[in-house]
């Protein structure tokens, strides 16, 4: 038996190692390797992109951006945001056109009575009750319909539509009306089951009706939004300047980016254009929200004759049909979906009848044609200085620590590694056997070697 113990110790070719020191070799070698892998890696992913920001010359204020077209192609030669940074996206694409234009003014309204204010949605495809008639839902179905497929979306109140010819009717109620609805398409005039397709041409209007404008003064437009108060006066933002006020008996119309502080009697829309003066006849009680968009674009009579505050969207002009990125690659490396969130924001051209949008946007002078709708110097700066710093010091570290190792750790006799300052002492040691615990044992030199071993991961 003591035979048999023997023989497999001795035919180690590496005996046991003291899993300190092997440890930490190889956590530097490892470190040393993937601090280079990572040095490689981010000069694609953040130094590049680091140095053409920075010599891209964009403003690091932004300005307004309005889509004007979304366009999805085959033929990408850009593309307003790729999923994936490193490889060129291939198949689809879609593009954002946008006017560039510089911010319009700030205004304060004071003194405001009687807010309202009214979201004119149009529908949200996503979140609408959808009739399935597969189902039997749709044997009900009274209004205007967008279907798909046997599934059908009631448009009623938010589309008010003109057209002239229809197919022949289909009865979605009774036995059969499953059957004759499973694949109703398109949009659909149905009376009590009964839909006709409505044949193109037609026109859905957005309708949003019942939009108070009794004892309005002053109408704001932002978006999807109306917002409607009697106000005294109009100021620009910080300034005494008085634009407007309501002794001139006149509705005050604008097209803002956004309202803020409705409540304390006091209005402050920024980047506030189209500022237009309506006669009070114009508006009755009540009107709708195609009405209202209808006069800001054709009301003529400005508010500000000079135009210099709230102009004309044309005299802020900088650039039409500019190219829109997200940043300024074109790409997001998130893997979040995130491209199909901004798509869906910046890609409202107004065809499905909401607003277009609208949004700050980054622009270089020298280069109009392309815009970025995320840019920040100081972000980029920041993921620039830690992407340097923290690879680079892992990596010196590692292979401080390796070059260390090197100088002090031998291999001793018994092909063992350990620490060179006490390996001397620890040889001695064993050949006395001192330094075991067992040495009555006296079976296996082994035990020296071991518990040198810890020794010296001790002092380690
Ligand atoms: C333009 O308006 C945007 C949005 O309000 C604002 O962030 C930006 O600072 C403005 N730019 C200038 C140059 O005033
Ligand atoms: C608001 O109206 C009140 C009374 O009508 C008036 O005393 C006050 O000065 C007005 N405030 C402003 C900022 O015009
Ligand atoms: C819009 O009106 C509703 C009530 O009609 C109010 O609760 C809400 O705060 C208003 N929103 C803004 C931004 O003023
Ligand atoms: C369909 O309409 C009739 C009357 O218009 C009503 O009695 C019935 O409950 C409705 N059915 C469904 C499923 O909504
Ligand atoms: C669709 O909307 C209109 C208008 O609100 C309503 O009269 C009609 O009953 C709705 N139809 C269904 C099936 O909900
Ligand atoms: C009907 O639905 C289709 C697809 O869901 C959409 O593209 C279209 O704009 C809708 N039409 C109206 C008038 O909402
Ligand atoms: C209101 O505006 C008119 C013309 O813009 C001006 O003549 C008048 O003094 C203003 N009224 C007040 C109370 O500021
Ligand atoms: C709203 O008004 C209050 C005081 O009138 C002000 O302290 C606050 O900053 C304003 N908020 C915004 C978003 O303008
Ligand atoms: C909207 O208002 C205008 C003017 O008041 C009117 O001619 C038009 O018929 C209205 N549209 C709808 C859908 O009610
Ligand atoms: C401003 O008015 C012009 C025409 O006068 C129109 O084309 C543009 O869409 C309007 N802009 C907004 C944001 O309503
Ligand atoms: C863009 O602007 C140019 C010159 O400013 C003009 O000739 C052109 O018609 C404009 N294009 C569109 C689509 O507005
Ligand atoms: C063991 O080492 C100690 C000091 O490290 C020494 O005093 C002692 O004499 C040694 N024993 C033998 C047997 O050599």
């Amino acid at each position: 038996m003591p035979k048999q113990k023997k023989i497999p110790i001795e035919d180690l070719v590496v005996p046991p190692q003291n899993t300190k020191i092997c440890g930490t070799i190889c956590m530097c070698q490892m470190t040393a390797v993937l601090s280079c892998v990572a040095l490689v890696y981010l000069s694609v992913a953040i130094y590049m992109p680091y140095m053409r920001a920075f010599q891209s010359g964009m403003a690091t204020d932004p300005i307004m951006c309005t889509t004007t077209r979304a366009v999805t192609t085959d033929s990408c030669d850009w593309g307003s945001c790729g999923e994936w940074c490193l490889s060129k996206t291939s198949g689809s694409c879609v593009q954002i056109y946008v006017n560039l234009r510089r911010n319009g003014s700030n205004i304060h309204l004071v003194n405001c009575t009687n807010t309202a204010n009214k979201t004119c949605y149009g529908i949200d495809q996503e979140n609408a009750k959808k009739y399935r008639c597969i189902a039997d839902e749709c044997r009900n179905l009274t209004g205007t319909f967008n279907c798909t497929l046997g599934m059908c979306i009631n448009i009623t109140d938010a589309f008010e539509c003109i057209f002239k010819n229809v197919d022949p009717p289909l009865k979605c109620s009774g036995r059969r009306g499953k059957i004759n609805c499973i694949e109703m398409d398109g949009l659909q005039n149905c009376n009590r089951g009964t839909c006709e397709r409505i044949r193109t041409p037609y026109n859905c209007d957005r309708r949003c009706l019942d939009i108070p404008t009794r004892n309005k003064n002053s109408i704001l437009l932002s978006g999807d939004k109306v917002y409607l108060s009697q106000c005294q006066r109009a100021f620009v933002t910080g300034t005494d300047v008085e634009l407007w006020n309501e002794s001139q008996n006149n509705i005050l119309m604008m097209s803002c980016y956004n309202i803020e502080n409705t409540s304390v009697g006091t209005i402050d829309a920024i980047d506030c254009i189209n500022g237009t003066l309506l006669d009070k006849s114009t508006l009755s009680d009540l009107t709708n929200f195609t009405y209202l968009s209808y006069l800001s674009v054709t009301n003529t009579k400005l508010m500000d004759e000079t135009r210099t505050v709230a102009p004309p969207e044309i005299d802020l002009l900088i650039a039409n049909e500019s190219k829109l990125l997200i940043n300024m690659e074109g790409c997001v490396n998130t893997l979040r979906d995130e491209c199909k969130e901004f798509l869906r924001e910046y890609g409202k051209d107004g065809t499905d009848h909401n607003a277009r949008g609208r949004f700050p946007c980054f622009y270089a002078e020298q280069n109009v044609e392309i815009v970025v709708a995320r840019f920040d110097l100081e972000v980029t700066y920041r993921e620039f200085v830690l992407a340097s710093t923290v690879p680079s010091v892992l990596f010196v570290v590692s292979c401080f620590t390796l070059v260390m190792c090197q100088r002090t750790v031998e291999v001793g006799d018994d092909s063992k590694m350990r620490i060179k300052k006490f390996s001397t002492v620890l040889a001695a040691a064993v050949k006395n056997g001192n330094g075991s615990k067992k040495h009555d044992d006296g079976a296996d030199g082994d035990n020296g070697g071991g518990g040198g071993g810890e020794a010296a991961a001790m002092a380690l």
